[in-house]
This record gives structure tokens, sequence and C-alpha cells, in this order.
């Protein structure tokens, strides 16, 4: 009889767990897949309109309405569409509460409308614009570009973001937040926009090719198990939720196989 009931609650368990891991690694997927490329800048007159009409919602309170600036929210004139994809595909914008910082976190836009707002934004007057994934590919580097990527990441960023890409304070509350996971292209916006303390790296300090080798760089460095997931880093609240869910889904599946390795014992 126990032997029976036992049994019974090993199959039970199994598929539940394994639903449970499945559904946690469905969480994580996406929470890490990269956004769907737009390509704003050539904004169709429709889209411009579409843009324009978002924002008087829900940007205007805040950035004008025409984008001129408000107490609560600086002049978005010549910010240039990848400065508001930057900010919206990362989660910053709309500023849910005024702060020293907007924190990074879950966009929950569409594609569409990010695309809208970018081009709207980028008729209000000359600014960087969207990139191709090919003005950022860091597929093709040599060791001599990686090695370039990284001196040029301790000369011009690791004041700030740490040797090892992990961030670090900076005075009145604000911070350098952590490089670890950023999508490439967000990487590039954020050189040319210079969100917030972050100056704007331009094509003339920094060509594009400099820019894919920095970004080869950083990624190599996110291989390196040392130099990632410090915990005691005051990275963004997503690098936590990240550790988060890889850890639970880590249990789940040693779980599901001390079931199955219990099931098979008996
Ligand atoms: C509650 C107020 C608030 C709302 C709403 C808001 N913003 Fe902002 N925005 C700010 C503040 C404050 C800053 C500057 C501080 C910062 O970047 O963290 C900013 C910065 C920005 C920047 C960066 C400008 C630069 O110089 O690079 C962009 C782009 C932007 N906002 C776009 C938007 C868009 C698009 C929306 C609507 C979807 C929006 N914001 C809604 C307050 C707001
Ligand atoms: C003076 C300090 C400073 C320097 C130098 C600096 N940054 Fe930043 N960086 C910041 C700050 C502050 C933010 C956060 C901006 C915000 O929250 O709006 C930031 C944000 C970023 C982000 C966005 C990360 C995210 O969580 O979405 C990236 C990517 C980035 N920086 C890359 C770089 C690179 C690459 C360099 C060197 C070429 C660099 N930064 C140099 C201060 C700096």
């Amino acid at each position: 009889m126990r032997f029976l009931t036992t049994r019974r609650r090993h199959r039970a368990a199994k598929p539940l767990l394994l639903a449970f891991a499945l559904l946690v690694m469905g969480a994580f997927y996406v929470a890490v897949s990269p956004a769907p490329q737009v390509s704003a800048d050539a904004g169709t007159s429709g889209q411009v309109a579409a843009g324009k009409n978002l924002f008087a919602v829900t940007c205007s309170s805040c950035h004008g309405l025409n984008g001129e600036g408000t107490k609560q929210g600086p002049s978005l004139v010549g910010v240039g569409a990848a400065a508001v994809d930057f900010q919206m595909s990362t989660g910053r914008m709309p500023m849910a509460h005024p702060g020293a910082q907007a924190p990074r976190r879950v966009n929950t836009y569409t594609a569409e409308e990010i695309a809208a707002l970018s081009a709207y934004v980028a008729t209000l007057g000359p600014g960087p614009s969207i990139p191709n994934s090919s003005a950022y590919d860091y597929s093709k580097l040599t060791d001599e570009d990686l090695a370039r990527g990284g001196e040029l990441f301790r000369t011009n960023c690791s004041a700030c973001h740490n040797a090892s890409g992990i961030g670090g304070a900076l005075p009145e509350g604000k911070y350098a937040p952590s490089l670890h996971g950023v999508e490439p292209l967000h990487i590039y916006e954020a050189m040319r926009t210079g969100p917030q303390q972050m100056p704007v790296f331009s094509a003339g300090a920094i060509p594009d090719h400099d820019v894919a080798s920095i970004i080869g760089y950083l990624k190599n460095l996110e291989k390196q198990p040392s130099a990632g997931f410090s915990l005691g880093s005051i990275g963004p609240v997503s690098e936590g939720l990240f550790g988060w869910i890889i850890g639970i889904g880590g249990l789940s599946l040693f779980a599901v196989w001390i079931a199955s390795r219990g099931a098979r014992a008996r």
C-alpha cells in the first residue's frame, strides 16, 4: 500500500514540477529576449501622427504638449529617435515616479508604439537616429578589435560603470547601472544619446566600428563568471530578478531530477 501511495505522489509531482519549471523558463525568456527590431527613422506621416497622439496622452504632462519641456521633464527637441527608443525599450520612460533617476524596468509598450513615438520626437529637431544592426554588429570582430574595445571601455566608461561593467554609485543618490545583459542596440543608443549624467559619445569621438568593439568586449566580459553578477553590486532591479529567476529555475529542475531519481530508486 505504502508503495502505491508514494508512487502516485511522484507521478503527480513530476508533471507539476515540469510545468512549473517551464513556466519559469518562459518568464525568463520574456525577460531577456530582445525586443523586436524597429527602424523608426523614416517615419511615415501616419506613424508620426499616431506618435503625436500617444505623446499627448502619455508624455506631455512632463515633457510638454510639443516636447518643449516642463518643470517635470526636460525638452525633447533634438534628442532624436534613438533617445526615445532607448528610454522606452529599457522601461525608463514614461517615468513612473518623479525621482533622482528613472530606473530600468520591463517595457510594456509595443514596438509599434515606440516606433511611432520615436518618429514623432525625431520631427521635433535633428538628433541621433535608431541604427541598423550592421552599425553595431560585433560578430566579426578580431582579437585586436576586442582588445581595443577593452581599452576604450577602460578609458571612457569604467570610471562610472566599473572596470568589470557592474556599475557603481554616483553622487546625489544616482548610479551608473550594470552593463551586463544590456542589448547591443541599447548600448549603442546610450552612447549616442548620453542619458542622465552619461556623456554623449558622438560618431566623431567614437565611430561605429569602435562602438561595436566596446560591445564585443562587454559581451565577452559577461561570459567570464568572475566578472558577472557580483552579489554586492548595486545593479538595477532587473539584475536581481534575473538571478532570482535563474535560481528558482535551477531549483525546480533539481527538484524534477530528485523526483525522477526517487521514483527509480523504489
Ligand atoms: C513623470 C514625468 C515623465 C513622464 C510621464 C515622461 N517622462 Fe521622459 N523624462 C522625465 C524626466 C524627469 C527625464 C530626465 C531624467 C532622466 O532621464 O531620468 C526624462 C527624460 C526623457 C528622455 C531623455 C532625454 C535626453 O536628453 O536624452 C526621453 C527621450 C524621454 N524622457 C521620453 C519620454 C517619452 C517618449 C515619454 C512618454 C512615453 C516620457 N518621456 C514620459 C520625466 C517624464
Ligand atoms: C559620467 C559617468 C558615465 C560614463 C563615463 C559612462 N556612463 Fe553609461 N551611464 C551612466 C549613467 C548615470 C547611466 C544611467 C542613465 C539613466 O538611468 O537614465 C548610464 C547608462 C548606460 C547604459 C544603459 C544601461 C541600462 O541599464 O539600460 C549603457 C548601455 C551605458 N551607460 C554604456 C556606457 C558606455 C559603453 C560608456 C563608455 C563609452 C559609458 N556608459 C560611460 C553614466 C556613465
